[in-house]
């Protein structure tokens, strides 16, 4: 087992320290009313990769971005008059919303796993709330424990789960609410229950009126057709490329003569590569390639979330 990260209970000089973590980029985790979260500045690409790398997460999943409230959530994405008055009603607390993300936010597009929608949620705990105010930007947190192990209640299930990847786990105590925030996504401008939670099903339809289920394409992310998913062809595992391409690489060694050429890492740091990825893939194909080679990335440590998401870029398109 990894050696454990440091628990600090949460008064203010710890959470100062843990806003200056954040600011630099690191991982700190910390508690909501929900489940503990595992916390990074959401405008940072580097930070937010390390959260999947910390998680171990197999794929790029959304990532849920913590505001203090209403007007800060605002400028990160666009509201309906039914999302504005969802949120009124419910925040802060254990409700999330999906929307469509503002061009102009400084949110890295790892958080929304290149989607152009953005999970937004102001949460209660008085922690996070001292949190998001002591750090000064939006923060970017999953559930804190490894991927496929269950949501984490206390600093000490942190621990446990994440061990040494995590700089800090503030510790508020036991969650109140103990089950994530219930997640609520639009069709059309008709309110969909993208995952049950901590708000029921009939409190939200008080305001919203009647939910339509998740269906098939919405209750996994990673399927969506909207989805990005660059429009030209893309070719993977390309060790040559040729003059009408857009190169992707990795590494140091790359092959001349794209028509351009965009490096997920020179280094070959995969951590680097993911915070990279989502942007790279869209200057590339602002580039007006007719196709875009990527080059072998190994599948060790994030490398299998950056395939999976390769793969799934480079698959047959289905037509919206
Ligand atoms: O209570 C909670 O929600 C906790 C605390 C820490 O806030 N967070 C949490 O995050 O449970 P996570 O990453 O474990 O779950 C986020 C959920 C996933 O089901 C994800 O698919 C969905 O939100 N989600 C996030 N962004 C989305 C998007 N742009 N479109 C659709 N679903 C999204
Ligand atoms: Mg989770």
């Amino acid at each position: 087992m990894p050696a454990p990260a440091a628990i600090r209970p949460a008064d203010a000089t710890a959470i100062a320290d843990a806003a200056a973590i954040l600011r630099r980029g690191g991982l700190v985790a910390f508690p909501t009313e929900t489940v503990y979260g595992l916390g990074a500045d959401a405008g940072n690409d580097r930070a937010v990769a390390a959260i999947f790398a910390a998680k171990g997460r197999p794929q790029f999943n959304p990532l849920i971005v913590h505001v203090p409230g209403l007007a800060d959530a605002e400028a990160l994405a666009l509201f309906t008059p039914l999302a504005r008055r969802l949120a009124e009603a419910f925040w802060p607390g254990a409700l999330t919303l999906v929307l469509p993300r503002r061009p102009e936010a400084r949110l890295s597009l790892l958080v929304s796993a290149g989607l152009d929608t953005v999970a937004l949620r102001a949460p209660s705990n008085v922690t996070a709330r001292a949190l998001l105010m002591a750090a000064g930007c939006p923060i970017a947190a999953p559930s804190a424990n490894r991927s496929g192990s269950v949501s984490p209640t206390t600093a000490q299930h942190v621990a446990e789960s994440l061990g040494d990847g995590v700089e800090m786990i503030l510790d508020g105590g036991p969650t109140t609410l103990g089950i994530e925030s219930t997640v609520i996504g639009f069709d059309d401008g008709q309110p969909v229950l993208l995952r049950p939670g901590a708000v029921p099903r009939e409190a939200i339809e008080k305001i919203a009126g009647p939910l339509k289920q998740a269906g098939e394409k919405i209750a996994s992310p990673g399927m969506l057709a909207s989805h990005y998913a660059p429009r030209a062809p893309m070719r993977l595992n390309a060790r040559d490329v040729a003059a009408d391409e857009a190169l992707l690489g990795f590494g140091a060694d790359v092959p001349e003569g794209a028509k351009v050429t965009l490096n997920l890492s020179p280094a070959g740091d995969r951590t680097e590569a993911a915070a990279n990825l989502f942007a790279m893939l869209r200057a590339l194909d602002a580039a007006g390639a007719a196709r875009i080679a990527v080059m072998p990335i190994p599948a060790q440590g994030l490398g299998e979330a950056i395939n999976d998401r390769l793969a799934r870029a480079a698959a047959p398109r289905n037509t919206p």
